[in-house]
């Protein structure tokens, strides 16, 4: 059998092979490459090494110098060639170019890394977008910019994975505006009180996810928890890029135990 689409966990491709008792590969591409440039290999049972290219096609890495990933280091933007990627898209010359560069190469948008053995493995996205588990498109940051119109919210971070199939965030209320705005709610006390108040964050996230309907994100668009920090991501704390763009990736792992605690605690 043969998965695709979106990642699947590795406790699940475990499960699969031993309820099914069959080979169960992971098949990485897209549609601009007819499905498939690559998959795992039998007896690969490691979770997102997909293999060599497919004979069909080869595969290169090239530099996303913003995103350090050299191919120096062996990783960079997975890039396609081969009889499989298409022409282009139809009577749009200017997605195509970007697509498809001059030399005939596909660029995936997908950061790969070469293993010691000649594997292929996906760590990351070169634009910030990601699928859910259930192969739904998330692009964060336009949801951040929609939860960023609620007045005691002065940053967020929404997170994601394709193994997960919902998204959580991490919230730093406005110092100043987050005590008037409680105070109306008849809930007072000190920034770090308040941020650490349990019906203060219940108030945050439905007043996010009441901007989040009116602004039309899907119900898969809406975060299902947050946590409320009382830091501001910053260019010192390293969380922000000196022209002040979100870290995604140090965000991500700066806020790990905290996204894992409400993963943990989000019964779907
Ligand atoms: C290649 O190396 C990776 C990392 O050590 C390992 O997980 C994977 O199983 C190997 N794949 C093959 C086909 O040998």
């Amino acid at each position: 059998m043969i998965t695709g689409a979106a990642p699947v966990s590795p406790v699940i491709l475990t499960f699969l092979r031993a309820a099914l008792g069959c080979q169960f590969y992971e098949g990485y591409g897209q549609t601009e490459c007819t499905a498939g440039c690559s998959m795992s290999m039998p007896g690969d049972w490691s979770a997102g090494h997909v293999g060599p290219p497919l004979p069909c096609n080869i595969v290169k890495l090239v530099d996303v110098a913003e995103m350090n990933y050299l191919s120096a280091n062996g990783e960079g933007e997975v890039c396609v060639k081969g009889p499989n990627v298409f022409k282009g898209y139809l009577k749009d010359p200017e997605k195509t170019a970007e697509a498809i560069d001059q030399d005939g190469w596909l660029h995936t948008g997908d950061i790969g890394k070469w293993l010691p053995n000649g594997t292929l493995k996906i760590i990351d996205r070169k634009k910030h977008i990601f699928k859910l588990a259930q192969g739904e498109y998330i692009a964060p940051e336009k949801i951040e910019t929609v939860y960023n119109r609620c007045d005691p919210v002065a940053q967020i971070f929404v997170h994601g994975d394709s193994l997960q199939a919902c998204l959580v965030g991490i919230v730093v209320p406005d110092p100043d505006y987050l005590p008037l705005w409680v105070k109306k709610k008849g809930i007072e006390g000190s920034y770090s009180e308040l941020c650490s108040n349990k019906e203060v964050k219940k108030a945050i996230l439905e007043d996010i996810l009441r901007l989040g309907k009116e602004a039309g994100l899907k119900s898969f668009e809406q975060v299902r928890d947050i946590t409320l920090h009382p830091e501001l991501f910053s260019v010192q704390n390293g969380l922000l890029t000196p022209t002040l763009k979100a870290k995604r990736a140090e965000l991500r792992s700066h806020f790990r135990d905290q996204i894992d605690a409400m993963y943990a605690s989000i019964k779907m």
